[in-house]
């Protein structure tokens, strides 16, 4: 078993929660049969992935036909950007300069084959989207726009709900999409207030399995990446995996009813940890998107000693946080691209942690991280 000192890398993934593994320990010995045959144990996994199915509607908010489970965000975003390459003849995609891989290769990889035109929208030099940039990034040939919830690395959430309602006004048909991998569990998500046509979820982002689910609405044209035995109403054959999906449902629920007790405690320790930084850092200390909305869990900030332009602390602390995306590869000669495009500087950039807290995490986990940053700055220091 993994016993890490200080584990604040929640934005990466999420252990599970106890009353979820139970379910899924549970479903894997009982729920095992194949919920498309024809007998009682078939009923019983069948039954389980509708309770599941019900969850995951009740939290965001929409209908069961509107929900289909993914093996993850990857394939979700996939999903909606292929659908669109291939519903239409070279449709216009728009999607923000700091979407997570799984939008923005997949994007460009469309574009590069040539079954999409694409416009990557910039960001202010806080690391938010201006609803108005994107209106203005769409032509009449565009039939999508993608834009993430929350970015994973900065945190910064990005306002969809005054994206999706200023698109449609202007351009009526056009379709949204946004990637809420990072927005369960810290902050409200409901497919209706935000007006998207598509939504992705993942799992292990909201102390769940490593599975997803695609919102659709039901007006929302969609076609499957996969071809098969006819699973989920053919959107996405193959037989289903029944525990995990039983495990999505429940830690969806659970994200979703301790929302505002989880964000507050979040936000607590993460505005904790900020003053503190401030107070033991001062003006050696940059804290990134700072002045723009952010998760309550997330701070992203670098940290500057006065006989080195600039160090990178994390290979040496004991805490366990990142440089970025945990799916980037980061060398020491490449700062995050997605740091970049949010404003940051390229110093800061390459000097940047990312400190995602999760609610396990308590007060005493910022003294640790703080305790342990001093003493490697000073350590550092005397180098
Ligand atoms: C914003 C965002 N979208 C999508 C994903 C992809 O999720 P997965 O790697 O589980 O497919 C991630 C995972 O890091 C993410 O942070």
């Amino acid at each position: 078993m993994i016993k890490w000192k200080v584990y604040v890398d929640n934005n990466g993934t999420t252990p599970l929660r106890e009353e979820v593994c139970q379910l899924i320990t549970k479903t894997l010995k009982c729920g095992w049969a194949n919920p498309s045959s024809q007998s009682d144990e078939a009923d019983e996994a069948a039954r389980l992935i509708k309770i599941s199915r019900e969850k995951v509607c009740n939290v965001l908010n929409c209908s069961e036909e509107e929900i289909t489970f993914t093996s993850g965000g990857t394939e979700s975003n996939n999903m909606v950007l292929n659908s669109i390459s291939k519903l239409y003849a070279k449709p216009h995609i728009v999607v923000s300069a700091v979407e997570h891989d799984s939008v923005s290769a997949c994007a460009r990889n469309l574009n590069k084959q040539g079954l999409i035109t694409l416009t990557e929208v910039e960001l202010n030099s806080d690391g938010n989207i201006l609803p108005e940039d994107v209106c203005a990034a769409c032509t009449s040939e565009t039939r999508l726009v993608s834009i993430m919830l929350a970015n994973n690395e900065t945190g910064v959430v990005f306002d969809v709900a005054t994206i999706t309602r200023l698109v449609k006004k202007e351009r009526p048909g056009l379709l949204v999409h946004t990637d809420a991998a990072q927005a369960l569990g810290k902050i409200p998500v409901d497919v209706s207030a935000l007006g998207v046509d598509y939504l992705t979820l993942v799992g292990h982002k909201f102390y769940g399995p490593r599975v997803g689910a695609l919102y659709h609405r039901l007006t929302a044209p969609l076609l499957p990446l996969l071809f098969g035995g006819g699973q989920e109403c053919g959107m996405r054959p193959g037989t289903e995996n029944t525990p995990m999906i039983a495990g999505l449902g429940l830690a969806a629920q659970l994200a979703s009813q301790g929302l505002s007790r989880h964000s507050r405690h979040m936000l607590k320790c993460r505005d904790y940890l900020e003053s503190r930084l401030l107070e033991t850092f001062g003006d050696k200390l940059v804290i990134n998107c700072k002045d723009s909305p952010r998760l309550p869990n997330t701070s992203n900030f670098a940290i500057f000693l006065e006989n080195c332009r600039s160090v990178n602390v994390l290979e040496r602390v004991k805490f366990v946080a990142s440089k970025g995306a945990a799916c980037h590869s980061h060398t020491a000669t490449k700062p995050s691209q997605n740091l970049l495009n949010s404003g940051v500087s390229y110093e800061v950039a390459m000097n940047s942690i990312r400190v995602s807290l999760g609610i396990h995490n308590s007060i005493e986990d910022v003294d640790f991280i703080i305790e342990d940053l001093i003493k490697v700055t000073n350590e550092l220091a005397q180098l």
